[in-house]
């Protein structure tokens, strides 16, 4: 198992995974279930696919509705996650068409429909394996969307210096991040959020544009040591103006600087992977920084142990 920078950066090749979900299927609703690292490929993509109603879920409770005219699409990278498998067989009970995304696992046997993927990577590094499938089969992503996602990527690969520099500038300066997302990607900010807690095992903070306008610019005016935090705004080419005008507005009446981290590409699918991935680098060198191994989750791996 050679340092988890090289299955970070090996994410290269997984744009070229072409597996995807049958979107042709008749049905009224999607629902995507999945927890953690899995889960965040259906919390990105219900933003952004707008033809069907989307609800991506992550706990017990399931909606009412769900039935034979749902889409219902499991995303467990092990295929072992005990809330996962629970939603799975509750769904395949309710008749809906259920699809699997998962390395294996008894996910991988109890769905006729799955995408198996490669084993012996983290969840978290199998974004692109767990997230094509959604892209492809919806239409949101096509070859020419990925091939530019991979070539910016290869582009990261090889100069990220400044991912480094905000590792290095959380670590020295002690911070605990708090990052902010723009609509259609606000989950790719949660996604750092949640990146900074696997692989850097520090808490972080994360919010979203215009919402945020609405709460968070109280305590960001006057919170209790705000410098404490380190703000991060991730931003992407062609975003709204008007999200900038707030971002920049919001700065100035709240008195914080924040760095922008901006994603790379014309196409959805460029301007997702390359956010993740600078996210991914910017944990990594965190963990480095902190002498903590970013692959290890044997926390997690406990809770589930002594929950089965
Ligand atoms: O990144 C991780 O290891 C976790 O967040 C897992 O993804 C989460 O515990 C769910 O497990 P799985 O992805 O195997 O369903």
């Amino acid at each position: 198992m050679g340092d988890y920078l090289e299955e970070i950066i090996d994410k290269v090749k997984q744009m070229d995974f072409k597996d995807s979900i049958d979107f042709s299927l008749k049905f009224k609703n999607i629902v995507i279930f999945g927890m953690g690292g899995s889960g965040i490929a259906g919390k990105i993509f219900q933003d952004l696919f707008t033809k069907f109603p989307v609800i991506s879920i992550d706990s017990y409770e399931f909606p009412q509705y769900i039935d034979e005219n749902t889409l219902f699409i499991s995303i467990s990278y092990s295929g072992n996650t005990e809330e996962t498998i629970r939603a799975t067989d509750m769904a395949i009970k309710k008749g809906a068409k259920v699809w699997a995304i998962t390395s294996g696992g008894e996910l991988s046997k109890m769905v006729k429909n799955v995408i198996l993927i490669p084993k012996g990577l983290q969840p978290r590094s199998s974004i692109g394996y767990l997230l094509n499938p959604l892209l492809l089969g919806s239409g949101l992503a096509d070859d020419d969307s990925l091939k530019e996602a991979k070539e910016n990527i290869e582009k990261l690969n090889r100069e990220h210096e400044e991912m480094k520099i905000i590792a290095d500038e959380i670590y020295y300066g002690n911070k605990i991040p708090a990052i902010f997302g723009f609509p259609p990607y606000k989950y790719v900010a949660y996604r750092l959020k949640t990146q900074f807690n696997e692989n850097s095992k520090i808490l972080a903070y994360w919010s979203y544009f215009p919402e945020l306008n609405h709460n968070d610019t109280m305590p960001l005016k006057s919170t209790y040591r705000k410098e404490l935090f380190y703000f991060i705004a991730l931003t992407y080419p062609n975003i709204n103006e008007i999200y900038l005008k707030r971002l920049k507005i919001t700065s100035e009446i709240c008195d914080f600087n924040y760095k922008e981290v901006r994603a790379m590409g014309e196409s959805l699918a460029s301007q997702i992977y390359t956010s993740i991935h600078q996210g991914d680098l910017i944990s990594y060198y965190l963990a480095k920084r902190r002498g903590v191994d970013p692959r290890d989750v044997n926390i997690i791996e406990e809770l589930k142990r002594r929950l089965s």
